[in-house]
Order: structure tokens, then sequence, then C-alpha cells
């Protein structure tokens, strides 16, 4: 399977960091044909999915996140404030039903108003989405304005938000809508989605959301509509306000054409007669509420029949014909019995809340997340408390407050420990995104000697892109690792040569003299590396493969960078801005060297590996005396005689640098069959323009 049609959840870290670079070149170009030359090429759909992909990746490898990431961009032009829009039709709310009797209350009220004896109503029956209303028009099928609800009766203009949401047709699809007409539905997050955004966030120090809703309201509230495209948000059409006239005679042949015009209707919505079914209805819903993947708080119930709406009318600001039935709020209140730290693979920190076990919202819970110190302070949340908790959007439930502060007796506050668990005890550091921002997670310094992250770091190590042992996969080194046999990178250059460990290993199912031979081959080949590899394959955070071929480049040689590693790691001011000086490399690169070479069993290892290995290469020079040194190159479109990884490869070495997308500032763009939005803004920039033939006939004359 092609790379970019692979599941995220099967990327390997090398991979993903190829996929971002893709993604970042792929979605700066769609930014510049949607935004600049308001000529987008794909479907919001498809660019969605892209943007989704790009976070998707981000979120399980927060390391890999690029400077140029499209999650950090900001890139159309931003709206100053929202204009007010006045509802033709005000956009009201619904009364509430808490109990089986009001419901029956309501149905009976019904009958009375409209004159019905014993017959049977027809209801819709229709989950209460729990996000944010919002108001599309359309005038003659094209949406025209979108709005919030407001106050009910002017609401924001969020026009350009809501048009990135997928599930919002830009153009009424079928046939058969009036002339004018406004769709009325929620928007709202996906709870899965909710929470990788919030664990990404996390990760990378930004706000996080407290729900689902309010991350849904947050994002739509976007100055910036590339904001609320890169947001996971989505749209259930289910009323309608102002239309020029009647499209239908029911409730259910409304949202039938919804659907027809291109809209998202609640695949759960029923239709249903009598106050039996409709409580039926309620109680299987409520059953299934917390695998629907988003988040609802009841069902709404309408009388189907427009004509007896019409009737019906409204009573204040709610609709006679139409009730919402709450479900119980998904909270409850126990004993908080410990706070353990849970160490992830890359050393981060977690707090975990141990509980009593309670249910909530139909679910046992007896642990919940405290996210990081800041969070627990902010609660102020002790051993022994008790505490509410709240289920929402995520599975992991939430501690939302401390029911009993004041109680007598109670203990000190909690102490985040400084140290890790770990049996170095390393020191806890404060985590940095890629950008050098503190963020409120701690994290251990532990890298390879730390238990949590070594073998992370391993088969980081041993990776494509980093010392690419051929015959070392993850299962063979995890298999070694379980073993005790290698713990840290000096110990597979060690093992190679340990003739017990290898006769032990010929003996080994699946194992046979001829793989034993092939994998003493790949260690031994991997005894000269190249600088760059070699710095990589450390896993020092922030690290990246480009991050490590410009150290490599600035630095030269091995010693040279150790030296300067070992000055920062020191507190050398000289040596900082030595460093800060290369192109690219920012204070979180600087800081992540000094904390690893600040540590001394990082040392240890490094020097260790450094003396199982025969030789580290120096860095290979870009030139500077071939004809496309120190030119900004841009490669599009199809590639038919080299990878694209080749090609920038040898145009690096030639002395050009490459970038992902188009600007003043480009001097070539080489472009394939299939080029699109960045051959264009090159041709419109009047930037050189040619063919990969005419390229590798310059190049090949350097
Ligand atoms: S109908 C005049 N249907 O609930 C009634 N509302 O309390 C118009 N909501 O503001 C609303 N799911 O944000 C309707 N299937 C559904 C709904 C729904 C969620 C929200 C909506 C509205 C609030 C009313």
């Amino acid at each position: 399977m092609p790379l970019d049609s692979r599941p995220v959840e099967d990327l390997t870290e090398q991979e993903a960091e190829v996929e971002l670079q893709r993604l970042a070149e792929e979605i700066a170009g769609h930014d510049a044909a949607y935004y600049r030359d308001e000529s987008p090429e794909i479907s919001d759909a498809d660019y969605d999915l892209l943007k989704r992909r790009n976070e998707a990746i981000e979120a399980r490898f927060p390391r890999l996140v690029r400077p140029d990431s499209p999650s950090r961009k900001v890139g159309a032009a931003p709206s100053t404030q929202f204009a007010p829009v006045q509802h033709g039709v005000p956009m009201l709310s619904l009364d509430n039903a808490m109990s089986d009797e009001e419901v029956v209350d309501f149905v009976a009220r019904i009958r009375r108003f409209l004159k019905l004896d014993d017959s049977d109503i027809a209801f819709t029956a229709e989950p209460k989405i729990d996000g944010l209303s919002a108001n599309l028009r359309y005038e003659k099928g094209v949406l025209t304005v979108g709005a919030t609800r407001g106050d009910g009766r002017t609401g924001e203009d969020v026009t350009a938000n809501l048009r990135t949401i997928a599930d919002i047709p830009q153009r009424l699809e079928g046939s058969g809508w009036p002339d004018l007409i406004e769709i009325r539905g929620e928007v709202y997050a996906p709870n899965d989605a909710f929470a990788a955004f919030n664990q990404a966030a996390e990760q990378g120090g930004g706000r996080t959301y407290a729900n689902p809703r309010n991350f849904a309201s947050g994002s739509l509230r976007q100055i910036d509509p590339s904001v609320t495209a890169r947001r996971p948000l989505k749209f259930f059409a289910y009323a309608w306000g102002e239309t020029s006239a009647p499209f239908a005679g029911t409730q259910r042949e409304a949202l039938e054409k919804f659907e027809q015009w291109g809209f998202v209707t609640n695949k759960r919505t029923g239709c249903l007669e009598g106050t039996d079914a409709l409580l039926d209805y309620y109680r299987r819903l409520e059953a299934d509420r917390a695998g629907l993947g988003y988040d609802i708080d009841g069902v709404v119930y309408k009388v189907d029949r427009l004509d007896w709406q019409t009737r019906l009318g409204f009573v204040s600001r709610s609709p006679r014909w139409a009730v919402a039935h709450k479900f119980p709020a998904q909270q409850a209140k126990t004993v908080l019995k410990g706070i353990d730290i849970q160490v992830g693979r890359t050393g981060s920190q977690t707090p975990v809340a141990r509980l009593e076990p309670v249910t909530v919202g139909g679910v046992v819970v007896q642990n919940a997340t405290l996210h990081n110190a800041d969070e627990i302070a902010r609660l102020d949340v002790r051993v022994g408390d008790t505490v509410l908790l709240q289920r929402a959007g995520d599975v992991i439930p939430q501690i939302l407050a401390v029911v009993d502060p004041d109680r007598p007796g109670r203990g000190a506050p909690y102490a985040f420990p400084t140290h890790c668990q770990c049996p170095l005890k390393t020191p806890l550091v404060r985590e940095t995104t890629a950008g050098g921002a503190e963020t409120v997670a701690r994290r251990c310094t532990g890298e390879f000697a730390c238990p949590f992250q070594r073998i992370e770091h391993l088969i980081h190590f041993v990776s494509r892109r980093a010392f690419d042992i051929e015959g070392l996969g993850v299962k063979q080194l995890q298999a070694f690792y379980d073993e005790g046999w290698v713990t840290e990178p000096a110990h597979i250059f060690q093992l190679a040569r340990d003739a017990a460990k290898l006769d032990a290993l010929r003996e080994r199912d699946g194992y046979g003299e001829t793989s034993v031979r092939n994998l003493v081959a790949g260690i031994d080949a991997r005894r000269t590396i190249a600088l760059d590899r070699f710095i990589y394959a450390l896993g020092i955070r922030h690290i990246g493969e480009t991050t490590a071929v410009t150290l490599a480049r600035g630095y030269g040689g091995y010693g040279t960078f150790l030296k300067a590693a070992d000055a920062i790691a020191q507190g050398d001011a000289a040596a900082r801005r030595e460093m800060d000086d290369l192109d690219q490399i920012g204070e979180a690169v600087i800081d992540a060297v000094a904390a690893y070479f600040g540590e001394a069993h990082n040392h240890r290892i490094v020097n260790e590996l450094v003396a199982a290995l025969d030789r580290i290469e120096d860095a290979e020079q870009p030139r500077a005396d071939t004809a496309v040194a120190g030119k900004t190159v841009v490669f599009t479109g199809t590639l038919e005689r080299m990878t694209r990884d080749e090609a920038k490869a040898q145009a690096e070495r030639l002395g050009a640098k490459v970038s992902g997308s188009v600007s003043k500032k480009t001097d070539i763009v080489v472009a394939g069959p299939g080029a699109g939005s960045k051959l264009k803004t090159a041709t419109e920039l009047g930037i050189t323009v040619m063919t990969e033939d005419e390229w590798i006939a310059l190049v090949g004359a350097s």
C-alpha cells in the first residue's frame, strides 16, 4: 500500500516523518490555490482529510511536528470580527422534560390542544446533539450566510468558518429546494477527534477544551477560518428557518429532503406513535449513548405533521410541538484514593487519579486523568477528597471539582514528583514545544537509560533513517531487549561479537546459521556511519532528520559536534549562539541538546556507542561551485527519473535549498506531470520553470 494511504496507526516514526513532509507540501499548495488564487483544486472534504491525517500523525508523533506544519500555519485572510446576523425566523430553544411523567404530560397537552381523542400522534424522535446550533442560508441553492444562534434573534456571521465543515454543502444538491431556504442544525465534534486534539494540544502546550461542545464552539468562533478548517467539526441538519416556499408535509419528509440536498441527518432518528414508543426509544438511545461517538444530552420529540406544528405554535420562546427529554448528567461523586504517575514511552509524566469505583453514565470508573501538575494545582485535589467526576466525550473521565474542600483534617496539597520514578531518579524537566515554548507537561530526561523509554529509543535507533540495521527489525530488537541482551545502542554492536550469545541464537526457533550471519553482517555494515544519521539516531528531542543534517553540516565532524553539545550543556553562551546561527535551528533544539548532554548517563551511553563503532563520517558539505548552489528549488508533480527523496538529496548536495512551497524567494520550479497550483504560482511570479530532464541536464553539468 502506498505510504499516503496507510493507516496512521501503522506508520513507523520514519514513515510518519516522510508523510508529514508530503502533507505539509501538499496542503501548502492547496492553501495557496484556495486562499490566494481562489481556485481550489480539491474538494473541501478531501482537503479536510489531508489536514486530519496531518493532525492524526502529529498526535501520534508529537516530536515530529514540523516548523512549517499545516497545523501551525495561519493561512487565510483573517476576518476582523463577526458581523451580526438578524435571524428572520428566531432560533428558539426547547422545553425540557426531565422525567417520563413530563413526557406523558407533553403528549397529553398536544392531544388536548389539537382536540384529538384517542388517535395516535406520530412524532419524530431525534438524538439531541450536544453541540451548537447554526443557521445556513441558501439562496438559489448557494450557501450565502452561515450564522450562530446567538441570543436567538441575532447571531454571529461565521460563514467562512462554516464553509470549512465538510458536512455543509456549499451548493445544495438534487432538486426541489426553495429559492430561499435556511437549514438549521448542530455543529459538533466527534469524541475521538476531540480527545486526539486535546492530547496533541497537551503535549504541544496548546490550549485544551473541557468537552466536545466547548471545543466545537471555540473552533467555530475562530477569527481565522483556516484554524476552524483544521478542527474536526461535523454537522447534523434537523430544522429550518426562513423559506420562500413550503417543501415538506412532515418533519420526516423534511429530513429526507435535507439528505437529498447533501446534508447529513442523524441515522438514529425514529418516527414513532404513542408515549410508550417514545419512552422505549429514549431508553434504547440512552443505553447506546456511550458508543455513538459523539455527545448527546437527550432526545428531541417533534410532532411529525407540519400542519399540526403550525396549529400548535409557540409558547414564549419554545415550540409547543417539541420537547427535549434530557438524559441524567453523566456525573458522579467518589473518593480519590491516590495519585499515580504514569510514565509514557517518551518520558511523559501523566498523573492518574485512583478512585473508589463508581458508576458514571453506566460505566464503572476507577481511574481518571489529571492531565498534568497544573491541573492538580488548579483543582487543588488531595488524596482522601471526595471529587465530582464527569464522563464527557472522552472515554477517560475527568475530575471536575473537589466536593468537600473545607473538610477538617484534610491532607496537604499534592506535591508533584520532581524526579522520575525510574531507577535513575532523573530530575523532571518542563516539556517544550518544537517552537521552544514551555508547556505544562513534564518529562524524564533518562532517554536510553530510563527503562520506560529505552525500547522506544532503541527502535528509533535502528530505524531506516537512523542506523538502519538490516536483520534487526522491531520484533528482533524487542526479543533481545526482553532477554536483557540489548538495552543500549552499544549492546547491539557488542552482540555481533559475542560468540556465546550468537551460539544461543543459532539454537532458537526462526534463527539459523544464515540469519545469524546476516544479522552480524547487518550490524557490522553500520560500524561506519554518517554523522547526520548518528545524530538523528540518538533520539534527542526535536532533532528530526532535517535538523540532524543541519547540525552535521554545521559542525562538520563528530568531535566538533560533541564539543559544542557539551559546551551548551555547561551553559556556554557562545556555543549556544553558534548553534543558533545555523539555519532553522532554534531554542527548542538547543535546549534539547543541553538537556540531553547535561545528563551523565547519556554521555556514557554515547561514548560507549562511539567506542563500539569504527568511524563516524564527517558531513558532506554542500557545494558552492555548482549551477544551483544557493538557489531555492521546488519540486512539484510526478518525477519520473528519480524519487522525491533522491531529487532532494541531490539538490542539497549541490548546494541548493529545497522548499515545499513556491514563493517570491523560489528560484527554480521543477515541474513534472500533474503539477498543479505550484506550477501556476510559479508562472504568475515569473519563476524559472523546468522539466525534470532540463533539471537533470542542469545539475548533471555541475
Ligand atoms: S430542534 C425550535 N432538534 O437543542 C426548536 N434541536 O434546546 C429548534 N438540538 O438550540 C431546535 N439536537 O442547539 C432540535 N435534533 C435536534 C437537536 C436540537 C440538538 C439543540 C439545538 C437547540 C437546542 C434547543
